[in-house]
This record gives C-alpha cells, structure tokens and sequence, in this order.
C-alpha cells in the first residue's frame, strides 16, 4: 500500500465518507481496528478514513478498539490525523452548530487501555499541549476563511460513558470552566502521541449539556443520542465541507509531534 499521508477518523454520526474509495482490512497487534480503514482522495490528495465506533456504530465509547485504530492508521502510511467528535457545550458561548480546535482535555475515563508502552518498555510522553499546534494553526486559519463558525481553543472533559452526565457533574465540569463534554478523546489523542503522529481535533458541538442547556434555556433539546445524530445529519454538509478544507490546509511538514519519544525515555 502506498502511503496515506492524512487520516480522518470519525465519531457519533460520521461512519461513512470516501464512498470512491477502497477498503483495506489491516490487522495490527492489538487487534482490529473498529472498521477496514477505506483509502481514497479527497481534493487530489491521497486520505484514510476510519469511523471510531463502526460503521453501524458498533463500539461503545469504552470499547473502542483506539490502539489497533492508531497502529492501523500509521501502518497505512499516516503522518496527520484529523479526529472529529459530535461534543456536548458546557458553556453557553459554545453555541451548538459551531466547531472547536480542542486544545486540553480532562480525563474522567477509567479502564482504558491507554498506553503503548507495557512491561519493561516504559516511556512517558509529555501531555502538556496534547493536540498538534501546527495543524491547529493551519486549521484555524482554514476554517476562517471560510466563515465557519470556530473557537480556536476549548476544553473537552472525557467521560467513561455510555451514559450522558447527571446535572451534578455537567454543573460542576461547567464550574470548572471546561468548555465541552465527550466520551472519546481519550486515550486517542495521546497515542497518536506515542506514535509519533500529528493529531488534531475538530469538534462540532451536536448540543447543550445538562449545565449549558439550564442557561441557554428550554427551548433547546435535551441531549440524548437520537439528538447528536439528528445534529449531525442536518448539518453533514457544512461538517464534510469544513473536513474538506483542512485536508487541503495540512502539508505533510516536518513537525515536534514526528520526535515525541525524544525525552520520553530514562
Ligand atoms: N457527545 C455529544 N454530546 C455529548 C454530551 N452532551 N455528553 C457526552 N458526550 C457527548
């Protein structure tokens, strides 16, 4: 196979994409990934796509296979991942309908295989910026561009899922000051790390979380998962235009991300 140099993966909603494209079953060390990764082009470039869940959405959040995801992605030549996610607004100035270049996350996830590293094999990769600055800024200036509406940073607490947040915990992220829910940024983004890969986020907010939802008001539906994927549906266009975009904004440059186990190593 070829290299890919660009991945989208997929969240709530988002299973299908590339429909010209070829499927490629990979099997990796940790097993298979969540769906055969499908290769086609986008915009004349070369791009994987791999849906997180599924394609039927067949993986709850804890379940996702993220290791055999990732190895699978960097075995298929990938260099930069795009990661989408349906997200929740804990904030009521993160409306519904916008996008958010996540920058920080917190993890509230437990049980998760989240390390490629095991045994004697140790190595600490730093977290302190975990999503790639560079795509964030080309992304940013991308999206602008086209006026879509976008916050070029935002705070995502994960959650272990399946379940939605009771109105407790949704008030005390939203006291924190963390600005989106979801149940699927974690550990992703961090072994995209250990594998030396680019990685940034593009969320789009499906809906108002419990906290949110108390401030924005009753005229907004409360979120279920019925209500993500309608969000999703009805605003599939503007959300593949806007995945269009960045693959045409990221050049495969060299970048920090490419030496991350540098000093992660005694
Ligand atoms: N994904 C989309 N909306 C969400 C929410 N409110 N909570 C957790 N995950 C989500």
């Amino acid at each position: 196979m070829s290299t890919t140099p660009i991945a989208i993966i997929g969240g709530t909603g988002f299973y299908r994409f590339l429909d010209e494209g070829e499927d490629h079953h990979i099997d990796t060390p940790y097993g298979s990934p969540s769906a055969p990764i499908r290769i086609g082009e986008v915009a004349g470039q070369r791009v994987a796509f791999l849906p997180r869940h599924g394609r039927n959405h067949d993986f709850l959040p804890s379940e996702v296979p993220f290791k055999a995801n990732l190895w699978a992605l960097r075995e298929a030549g990938v260099r930069q991942v795009i990661a989408f996610n349906s997200v929740g607004s804990l904030q009521s100035e993160y409306r519904k309908g916008e996008f958010v270049l996540v920058d920080q996350f917190v993890d509230r996830t437990h049980g998760r295989d989240a390390s490629y590293f095991t045994g004697s094999d140790i190595a600490h990769v730093s977290a302190a910026e975990p999503y790639c600055e560079r795509m964030r800024n080309l992304a940013e200036e991308a999206l602008q561009d086209a006026d879509i509406r976008i916050h070029r940073t935002g705070t995502v607490v994960v959650i272990q899922g399946p379940r939605f947040s009771t109105t407790a915990e949704s008030r005390w992220f939203s006291q924190q000051g963390w600005h989106l829910v979801n149940m699927t940024q974690y550990p992703e983004v961090i072994l995209a790390r250990e594998l030396e890969m680019c990685y940034a986020n593009l969320s789009y907010i499906t809906d108002y979380d419990v906290a949110a939802k108390e401030v924005v008001g009753d005229a907004e539906e409360a979120v279920s998962h019925a209500a993500v994927i309608k969000a999703f549906s009805s605003d599939s266009e503007l959300i593949y235009g806007a995945i269009q975009r960045l693959v045409k904004a990221l050049p495969d440059e060299d970048c920090q991300c490419r030496s991350a186990l540098a000093n992660a190593r005694g």
